[in-house]
């Protein structure tokens, strides 16, 4: 890889001239992003409880704590879709917070992001709480680059919303969000160009406290999250998140979620 660059970079300027404006028109696309979103929102790999250390599970790992993710991943290879139903809650402040805080938390299903940490394909909602305001974000994103915000969705407390990632390959896929009353959809393709290649080795349901300007944001009360019909495409076939790992956020040595799993639905409770 690195040879190849450089035999790319030293030896075919010319192809580098026409290589340049994609780099710009990634910088662009950041640049956009950050316009668009001043406060830099992204979901992040899982990190080790109070580190910035990504957390890698196995076939083995069955329990875990994270600073930023809590829910179910499944670790092996052939994942190219993920799903799950669930009702959007109503974020509170949590106890001991305050009024002039923002708390904020996300629910979202993913391909990679743990033993794969090149790329994350993701969707899925934010719910945030300031006082007696709450708001809310539908939201797809191919991390490492930002998360974008779907247009003509709008979310409120006790809607039932069906997440749907899949991928076509490794550097391109859908993000789907539906709206399971009314079965109006609002789909995101990524047709190449991304900043990560999947690795396929993971599938995910989670509840993250994802970061905003480099920093973890104050994490929302968020009542209870259940994933339901939580099914992954594993190699073709349709499988449930037995056997995956349980993770719970920590922060603080102070565990702050409660997950478990049945053979298709994922629970995340604040506690
Ligand atoms: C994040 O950084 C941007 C740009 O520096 C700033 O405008 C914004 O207020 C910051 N947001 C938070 C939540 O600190
Ligand atoms: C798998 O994870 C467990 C703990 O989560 C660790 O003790 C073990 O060494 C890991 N195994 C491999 C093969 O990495
Ligand atoms: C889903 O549709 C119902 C019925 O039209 C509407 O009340 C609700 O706001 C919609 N929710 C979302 C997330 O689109």
């Amino acid at each position: 890889m690195k040879l190849s660059t450089t035999i790319f970079s030293t030896s075919l300027l010319a192809t580098a001239a026409i290589a340049a404006p994609l780099t710009a028109q990634r910088q662009a696309r950041h640049e956009a992003r950050k316009v668009a979103r001043a406060n830099n929102r992204e979901s992040h790999p899982p990190y080790k409880s109070d580190t910035k250390e990504i957390l890698h599970f196995n076939e083995s790992s069955h329990e875990s704590y994270s600073s930023n993710w809590a829910g179910a991943v499944l670790v092996g290879t052939g994942y190219t879709a993920v799903t799950a139903e669930f009702t959007v809650p109503t974020p509170k402040v949590p106890s001991g917070g305050s009024s002039r805080t923002e708390y904020c938390a996300s629910a979202w299903v993913g391909i990679d992001g743990d033993t794969c940490d090149t790329a994350i394909l993701q969707t899925g909602v934010d719910f945030c709480v300031q006082g007696s305001s709450v708001s809310y974000d539908a939201w797809y994103e191919w991390y490492p680059d930002y998360a974008y915000d779907f247009s003509g969705i709008s979310i409120s407390a006790g809607n039932v919303i069906k997440v749907t990632v899949d991928a076509t390959s490794t550097t391109a896929g859908t993000a789907t969000i539906e709206n399971v009353s009314t079965g109006k959809t609002v789909t995101h393709t990524f047709t190449g160009g991304v900043d990560g290649d999947l690795c396929e080795y993971n599938a995910e349901w989670i509840v993250e406290d994802f970061e905003s300007n480099n920093s973890l944001v104050p994490f929302a009360n968020f009542g209870t999250v259940t994933f339901s019909g939580a099914e992954a495409t594993d190699g073709g076939s349709t499988v449930g998140p037995s056997g995956a790992t349980i993770i719970d956020i920590k922060q603080n040595n102070k565990v702050l979620t409660s997950s478990s799993i049945t053979s298709s639905s994922v629970t995340v409770e604040y506690v």
